[in-house]
């Protein structure tokens, strides 16, 4: 998504960074029961504007299609697919009676076993603890389902929900970044980094 993420780049050798992208492009599903979300197709395109077209969902996300149109949409899960044969990126989404609840973004950058993920929840779920206990699921089987050392998220400036999320979660703080939107605007991020050393050393206590 952004050019100035990660901060911390440590290559991997290249047989390392090919097992990531044959894991990325084997991936399907993501957890268990009814949060369990699965891979983005084509026709998730309208159930996803829905979820998408609410200020409350896309205004803290700079890596969304502008403007949101059902074309646009489309074109998103398209370009993750891609991404996916290409072992980079995977498009997940969260469904609950037919109606797509949630949304996850990785990007993953396979030379330097690193990833973002992005995403968001229907605003009818918002401040339950929900975000914190999907994230920290989806943290875990980055580094492990993933393989991968390091991940690298971000958020807005007025984005307190993750910033909280991530602070909470023992993610470091790495300064700001200027990410770039879609239709070429830009925002100030803050930044935040976690190895797979310091995830497995979490004490109890940080586990929501
Ligand atoms: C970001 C998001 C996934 C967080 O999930 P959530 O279930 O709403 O958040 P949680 O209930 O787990 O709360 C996370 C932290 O934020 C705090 N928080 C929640 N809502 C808040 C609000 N409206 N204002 C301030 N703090 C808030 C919680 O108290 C918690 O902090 P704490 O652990 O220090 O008490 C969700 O709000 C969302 O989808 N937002 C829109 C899209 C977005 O911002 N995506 C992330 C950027 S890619």
């Amino acid at each position: 998504m952004a050019d100035d993420i990660p901060i911390t780049r440590n290559v991997v050798p290249p047989q390392r960074a090919e097992g990531i992208r044959q894991r990325v492009r084997k991936m399907e599903r993501l957890g268990q029961g009814e949060d369990a979300s699965r891979l983005a197709r084509r026709d998730d395109a309208a159930g996803l504007l829905a979820l998408l077209s609410d200020p409350a969902v896309h205004a803290p996300i700079y890596s969304l299609p502008r403007p949101l149109t059902l074309q646009t949409v489309e074109g998103f899960i398209a370009r993750h697919e891609e991404e996916r044969e290409r072992g980079e990126g995977l498009l997940f989404v969260r469904e609950r009676d037919g109606r797509i609840m949630g949304y996850s973004d990785f990007q993953i950058w396979p030379d330097w076993a690193a990833g973002e993920l992005g995403g968001a929840l229907h605003p009818s779920q918002h401040s339950k603890g929900q975000g914190t206990r999907g994230a920290a699921e989806s943290f875990g089987w980055m580094f492990e389902a993933l393989d991968l050392d390091l991940l690298c998220m971000t958020a807005s400036m007025e984005n307190t929900p993750t910033q909280r999320l991530l602070d909470g979660l023992g993610f470091a703080r790495m300064g700001c970044v200027l990410s770039t939107r879609p239709d070429g605007t830009t925002r100030e991020s803050l930044v935040w980094e976690m190895t797979r050393e310091a995830w497995q050393k979490r004490s109890p206590a940080e586990t929501p």
